[in-house]
């Protein structure tokens, strides 16, 4: 048996792990070794048990544990573990229909992945060779945002230029990165004074970036109805539209990276429901399979499918692990699970709840800047006036609230997202909103020190 020092040796000398340093670790006498998880919860090696603020990489939709989605897997595996080259399989083809069911508008022609990274990548490839395959061959810029995520590869790594990923040790990037701003009401770029002024802003920065770099050079832009990766930022109710507009006028096409937001986490099936837009392809993951196994897709409307039909018009980009049956099985249980449980609508209210909590907790700490974000997607930045701008405020965050239960990570030191399981109960939530009750007004003696 494996103690739990052996284990952090182990860890420590082999393991590579995301976004922790095994010297760091090793001193600070981690990593934290999870051994089993339920609900919202996970349990270490010794038995201490914390809340999974963000199940998972705000990717667990349905909870830990399940019996249910253990016995799916188990069964699909011993039915069959996977295919033959130039086949499918039944979850393949039942997975691929009920996606195109649940996603909005002509959204219909599924191509399974293992993952974000992986869909944002043959989603940009997939609208590139859309536009070649209609004739019209000098579309290959993409226009992101700054400051999103879509993921670690190293193609849509340079989408949003992402603090977070370093891309100075890895240039030169890609040719044609356009980046736009974000619509954030928070702090709009271009000083608007409310969500409304900043979105209007905001969108007309698009179509002024699509006017200086050449529209017939453009050939999609992409973006997360709700930008997760800067702390569940809410654009305006017009950006959407207007960015839809903008698209359509000038043959550019709109891919929605509903990795986070997608499966309930806003409190809609896909975050792009609260903005009435139907983008012309659509990226998921996370939420898909809540995490039981690896697995992505993406899906494109009939029109873009339909660039790709006929002989010798076939679109390559075969994964090995895409549409392994396993993952799509399981994801079809995912599906099944949430509509069946109401975890969608769970999700919207509990959402309420819980930002009516934040936002008492911001009228009793000033430091507290903004609370933002829908469904079960929600966060607090702290105020520029009053903190410091460190890692090491960051660090502080993360250790003080898992002194208090809670495994939670920031973003940055001022972000705090919150992007729980949604079968949540309201007394979890308490739980959450008490330990960053007394977390904040720890951090004031704290801020005070440095
Ligand atoms: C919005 C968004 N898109 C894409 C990705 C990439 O997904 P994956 O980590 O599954 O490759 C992430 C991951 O965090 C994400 O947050």
């Amino acid at each position: 048996m494996n103690t739990k020092t052996e284990l952090q040796g182990k860890a420590n000398r082999h393991l590579w792990m995301q976004a922790k340093g095994w010297a760091d670790m090793t001193a600070a006498g981690e990593p934290m070794i999870i051994e089993s998880a339920n609900g919202i919860s996970v349990t270490d090696i010794e038995g201490n048990t914390w809340l999974d603020v963000n199940g998972g990489y705000s990717s667990v939709n349905i909870g830990y544990g399940r019996k249910d989605m253990a016995d799916i897997v188990k069964n699909q595996m011993l039915q069959l573990s996977y295919y033959p080259e130039q086949t499918t399989t039944f979850p393949n083809a039942l997975l691929a229909e009920k996606l195109a069911e649940i996603t909005p508008g002509t959204l219909s022609r599924v191509w399974p992945v293992s993952g974000g990274s992986e869909a944002n990548e043959i989603a940009i490839r997939m609208a590139r060779a859309y536009h070649v395959r209609r004739g019209d061959k000098g579309r290959y810029k993409i226009i992101s945002r700054y400051g999103s995520y879509h993921g670690a590869t190293s193609g849509v790594a340079w989408l949003g230029r992402p603090a977070s990923l370093g891309l100075d040790q890895y240039e030169p990037g890609p040719l044609g990165m356009i980046y736009a701003s974000q619509p954030n009401p928070y702090s709009c770029s271009f000083g608007g004074k409310s969500p409304s002024e900043c979105a209007i802003l905001c969108a007309q920065d698009i179509e002024n970036l699509i006017i200086q770099n050449d529209p017939d050079t453009i050939a999609a832009i992409i973006g997360e109805p709700i930008t997760s990766s800067l702390g569940a930022v809410v654009p305006g109710e017009q950006y959407w539209l207007i960015v839809r507009e903008i698209c359509d006028r000038y043959g550019i096409l709109l891919i929605d990276d509903e990795v986070v937001c997608g499966f309930g986490r806003t409190g809609k099936m896909f975050g792009i429901e609260h903005f009435g837009v139907t983008p012309d392809i659509m990226t998921l993951a996370k939420g898909l399979g809540s995490s039981y196994v690896p697995i992505g897709a993406v899906i494109a409307t009939t029109q873009i499918a339909d660039a790709f039909a006929g002989k010798e018009n076939i679109f390559y980009a075969a994964l090995t692990a895409g549409g392994h049956p396993v993952s799509t099985a399981s994801a079809l249980a995912n599906i099944n699970i949430i509509e069946q449980e109401g975890l969608v609508e769970a999700s919207a209210v509990k959402g309420r709840y819980f930002i009516n909590r934040l936002n008492n907790l911001a009228v009793k700490h000033p430091i507290v800047g903004d609370v933002r974000g829908m469904g079960l997607l929600v966060a607090i930045e702290l105020d520029s006036k009053f903190t410091i701008d460190d890692k090491e405020l960051g660090d502080w965050l993360v250790n003080t609230f898992k002194d208090n239960g809670l495994l939670l990570r920031t973003l940055g030191s001022r972000v705090i997202q919150m992007s729980p399981p949604l079968c949540i109960t309201e007394a979890e939530i308490d739980i959450i909103v008490d330990a960053l009750d007394s977390t904040l007004t720890k951090l004031s003696s704290y801020l005070s020190k440095v």
